[in-house]
């Protein structure tokens, strides 16, 4: 059959165009959104993550610092720093580039970010929000999910829906999503019996595990929607979790690992700064 294949790259250019339209007004309005970003240590991919963020920042106008702290940083502080981008008005969006160095507690830096300055959506209240109906501040990567789904001309009510994986930034946020949109929403993990049997109910199939070519045609029903967020390195190449050649020719639609899901993770970030900066220019 061959699927289409939903191209994160050229979405992601094209929703980027609409925010850069959305940066000019409230530049022209005098609001200059801008993104706070704090790296600790020196982890290459971390670094690597950082720059193409704040590439794409610069890109759509909005103003970017970046805080580059040594691997030996305090928690306190980091505390410390993190209350001082709360407390500036300048400063939009908080974005505290994970993971960070074991001395640091993640939960307690997560947590103390102003829930309205969190561009990542991994604080609990707007994960809790998210729970209750919706929040203005969704989660990157979960968000860029949803937003594929939508392009591929899913309407989700009464889809079957299967999420592989159950981590707290994309398979329970997506899974919150895609029940919201109303559909019928199973959950798989580690412990799941008979991964392809369950994968195979799937209208959509979401996979963010971490494992190269998990999930092959076997899993996959004829004419399935399958998102794929995994990235993972092997060799010097990127591949999925899904065997997107051998699984493309089953499904309707299937993203590309990369040019998929990441260059909509990072387009979300920046719809959410602007939505940081809008909601603090409210009066
Ligand atoms: N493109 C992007 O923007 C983006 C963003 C975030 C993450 N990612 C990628 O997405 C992948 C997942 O990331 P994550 O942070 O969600 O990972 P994670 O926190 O390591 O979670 C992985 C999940 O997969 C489950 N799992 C592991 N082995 C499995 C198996 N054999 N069968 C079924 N489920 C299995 C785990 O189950 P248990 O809970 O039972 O352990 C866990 O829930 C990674 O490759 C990551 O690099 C990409």
């Amino acid at each position: 059959m061959g699927a289409m294949r939903l191209d994160g790259r050229a979405i992601a250019a094209e929703i980027q165009e609409g925010l850069a339209k959305d940066v000019a007004d409230l530049r022209a309005g005098g609001v200059q959104p801008t993104l706070a970003v704090v790296l600790v240590g020196d982890d290459p991919a971390s670094h690597s993550y950082v720059r193409g963020k704040m590439k794409v920042a610069e890109k759509l106008g909005i103003g970017s610092r970046d805080h580059l702290l040594p691997g030996f940083t305090s928690q306190k502080e980091l505390l410390d720093l993190v209350a001082r981008l709360n407390a500036d008005p300048a400063v939009h969006g908080i974005l505290v580039q994970l993971p960070l160095p074991g001395q640091i507690d993640e939960r307690m830096v997560l947590e103390a970010i102003d829930p309205r300055k969190d561009v990542d959506g991994f604080h609990p209240f707007n994960l809790g929000s998210l729970l209750q109906g919706g929040t203005p501040m969704p989660p990157c990567t979960p968000a860029g999910c949803m937003e594929l789904i939508r392009r591929a001309g899913v309407d989700l009510t009464g889809k079957e829906a299967v999420v592989v994986g159950r981590s707290e930034i994309v398979g329970k946020p997506v899974s919150i999503m895609l029940l919201a949109a109303h559909a019928t929403v199973t959950i798989c993990h580690s412990r799941t019996r008979d991964l392809a049997e369950v994968c195979r109910r799937a209208d959509v199939l979401v996979v963010a595990v971490g494992r190269p070519r998990l999930i092959t045609p076997d899993h996959v029903r004829e004419g399935a929607v399958v998102i794929d967020v995994g990235v993972n390195r092997v060799g010097d190449k990127l591949v999925g979790d899904v065997d997107y050649a051998a699984v493309a020719e089953k499904a309707a639609a299937i993203t590309p690992v990369p040019r998929g899901v990441g260059p909509m993770t990072i387009t979300m970030l920046m719809k959410n700064t602007l939505t940081a900066a809008r909601m603090a220019s409210r009066p």
